[in-house]
């Protein structure tokens, strides 16, 4: 595996693959990996023929008071995992190039990105999209892999794709889980011991929510308010949960195929987000 800190000899390396008619895969991440990420890149290494991986902590999608400088970084094991993980380039640029002290560009995806995330984390999609937006400009992949745990960031990514016509295609993975059902994340590291234990009724209280959507509840505000009580009896700090559809983001008064329920929790000061799906996409559409 090749490390590059520079457009230039990424874009090379780009380029020599494509001249061999090898299709480009790209997995954006900030690191501290864990079998989540690796999922993606082993998604990207059985599908494409070079696969490139970027580890960078987009200052842009952090505000004031958030964990930009204490989020974990871990370089050298990470290469090692992605070296594993049969990633062919770690693309790991320069914050000073890459945003010199005059950047003043932004990308906004308006409607799908102010729900859920949107509406507690003000201007974090926008620094996601457009963090996004500048790194595939600089891989310039055929297929950017993200994965479900973020659905937000991921239906605002697709709709940035469709509406400004990047050539690439988004592919959706599915959320990797710890024994326990707690989504991977890089930021499960802050929980201490005791935090650990309580996270992992987080998703088990999704998981209820699904169960009660495959015994017939349709009626999404019953379905988040009974969530919510069993997150707060949980002693967690809710910020929201949410039934949306979820190319939308839109919440509907009744859940349909493919309609899943995000929420964001706390515990202490960290942040917990997840989503199941709660009908498949296939499931029967109501009657009447
Ligand atoms: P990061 O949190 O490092 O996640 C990188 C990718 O891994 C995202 O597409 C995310 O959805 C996916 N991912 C995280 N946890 C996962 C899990 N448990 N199972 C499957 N996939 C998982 O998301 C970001 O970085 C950034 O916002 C980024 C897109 C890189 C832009 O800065």
């Amino acid at each position: 595996m090749k490390t590059v800190r520079q457009l230039e000899p990424l874009r090379d390396l780009v380029r020599k693959a494509r001249a061999k008619d090898q299709s480009v895969g790209f997995v954006p991440t900030m690191g501290a990996l864990h079998a989540g990420h690796l999922s993606l890149v082993r998604a990207a290494r059985s599908q494409c023929g070079l696969v490139v991986v970027s580890i960078f902590v987009n200052p842009l999608q952090f505000a004031p008071g958030e964990d930009f400088a204490r989020y974990p970084r871990q370089e050298e094991q990470d290469t090692t995992l992605l070296a594993r993980a049969g990633a062919d380039v770690l693309y790991l640029p320069d914050a000073d190039l890459f945003y010199p002290p005059d950047f003043s560009t932004a990308v906004e995806v308006s409607g799908v990105s102010e729900g859920g995330e949107g509406k507690i984390r003000p201007g974090h999609h926008r620094g996601v999209a457009t963090v996004v937006a500048k790194l595939f400009l600089h891989v310039s992949p055929d297929v950017a892999y993200f994965g479900r745990k973020d659905l937000q960031q991921a239906a605002v990514v697709r709709r940035m794709v469709r509406d400004l016509d990047f050539p690439i295609r988004v592919v959706l993975a599915e959320t990797v889980r710890e024994p326990d059902g707690l989504a991977m994340s890089s930021r499960n590291a802050y929980l201490s011991a005791e935090q650990r234990r309580q996270a992992s009724l987080f998703p088990a209280a999704l998981f209820a929510a699904r169960e009660r959507a495959a015994a017939g509840e349709r009626d999404a505000a019953r379905l988040e308010s009974a969530t919510r009580r069993e997150l707060e009896a949980a002693g967690f700090m809710v910020d929201y949960v949410e039934a949306v559809a979820p190319d939308t983001m839109r919440r509907a008064k009744r859940i349909g195929p493919g309609s899943a329920l995000a929420a964001a929790v706390r515990v202490g000061k960290t942040r917990l987000i997840d989503n199941v799906l709660l009908l498949d996409d296939e499931a029967p559409k109501e009657r009447g």
